[in-house]
């Protein structure tokens, strides 16, 4: 898989410096300064898990803000503990989602402290994709967020859809796209289609099964074509299914309704479900498989290495070293499993998809379990000995 490479060559305008400069968002003063004595073990660091850790369907977890407040010098040791956001939400850019969770929670998040599932797919944007045209699944709003990575021509499901209403003969959510509106940049007649970016859960499930799978089966990302599948098998040597990447594959996650949401995994697997039925008779095992190119969001290596790489270069940029890094989650098998895989310490909590009493086993057992995330800050300086 060619994802790591591609982000140890990051461009170095990545901004994710993890500089926990905290700020109330609703009171005046930042808090006490922090006391810098060189001579002290270097201080443990953070990765926050988002849904259902720090915020419930939009709402602040209690004891969340105060949770920050102690990483941000108000403990015994008056010292800053240095923190990232790291969630597999995502359908808009890391500075407005930081900019809306500084608001919940009462506390300013920057930008560069966010780092959203999609976050890591900037590395595609320095491949070929760069100036190709690739096609983005999530709200709309994924579109400029690609652009800001760097794609340069880039389609939503509702446009490639808005271009022959007949591919999707039903109500679109949203509306119909204006195709007479459409981006200059691209011509679905004549420019195939290079890859498929799922970046967020999209709205409209049905709606995007049908186009991605339209453009697996097509020739080369060509939209109104396709490979001749029917009752023959797809020559050994085919060109390969244009590259689908996922940005997350949480199948579950945590609202403020009282049982877990689908999340991407879910549509991913309905995406499955409807692939298998095609291709059954595909002699090829591979063909069989939903060709995913790449993964990314929690557990990936992709992600972990890239807020590694953060952490590494907040270290040589404030030249103090970074201790145990703690990652607080509510889901065993994204946060828990990805610390636990990239040397991190996983601490599970229990507001969100995890429930007291479910069963977590193998790399998806956390080295503790605790009610929330104040309670997880709290054992964490006890553990360091900085209270
Ligand atoms: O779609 C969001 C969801 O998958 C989980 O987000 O913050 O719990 O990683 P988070
Ligand atoms: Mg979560």
């Amino acid at each position: 898989m060619l994802l790591h490479n591609q982000l140890l060559h990051l461009p170095q305008r990545t901004p994710l410096l993890l500089l926990s400069r905290c700020k109330s968002t609703t009171t005046s003063n930042a808090f006490k300064k922090p006391n810098l004595r060189p001579s002290l073990p270097p201080p443990p660091a953070f990765a926050f898990d988002m849904d259902g850790v720090l915020i419930r369907g939009g709402k602040a977890v209690p004891g969340a803000r105060r949770a920050i407040e102690r990483l941000c010098g108000d403990n015994p040791q008056n010292r800053e503990m240095p923190f990232i956001v790291l969630t597999n939400s995502g359908g808009e850019s890391e500075a407005s989602k930081a900019a809306k969770l500084s608001k919940q929670l009462g506390i300013e998040i920057k930008g560069d402290q966010f780092i959203v599932s999609h976050t890591p797919m900037q590395a595609l944007a320095q491949t070929a994709l760069r100036s190709k045209l690739v096609h983005v699944v999530g709200p709309d709003a994924v579109k400029d967020v690609a652009k800001g990575y760097g794609f340069e021509k880039v389609v939503t499901t509702r446009e490639i859809r808005a271009w022959d209403k007949r591919m999707w003969p039903y109500p679109v959510l949203g509306g119909d796209h204006d195709y007479h509106r459409h981006d200059p940049s691209f011509n679905l007649t004549t420019d195939p289609i290079s890859a498929i970016l799922i970046m967020h859960d999209p709205p409209d499930w049905g709606l995007d099964i049908q186009i991605i799978t339209d453009l697996l089966l097509s020739q080369n990302g060509h939209i109104s074509t396709r490979r001749p599948l029917h009752h023959a098998s797809l020559p050994a040597d085919h060109p390969p299914f244009i590259p689908l990447y996922s940005s997350n594959a949480d199948f579950l996650w945590s609202n403020d309704y009282a049982f877990p949401r689908f999340g991407q995994g879910g549509f991913v697997a309905a995406l499955r479900g409807v692939w298998a039925p095609l291709m059954r008779d595909q002699p090829n095992g591979a063909d069989r498989e939903l060709p995913i190119a790449g993964q990314f969001g929690k557990p990936s290596a992709a992600t972990y290495d890239f807020a590694k790489r953060v952490l590494a270069r907040n270290s040589s940029n404030t030249k103090d070293a970074i201790g145990t890094v703690y990652m607080v989650g509510d889901n065993p098998a994204s946060d828990i499993a990805g610390a636990n895989r990239h040397g991190w310490t996983g601490i599970l909590v229990e507001t969100g998809v995890y429930k007291q009493g479910d069963v977590v086993v193998g790399d998806e057992r956390p080295e503790v379990v605790v009610r929330d995330v104040e309670k997880a800050v709290e054992w964490v300086m006890r553990r360091e000995g900085w209270m």
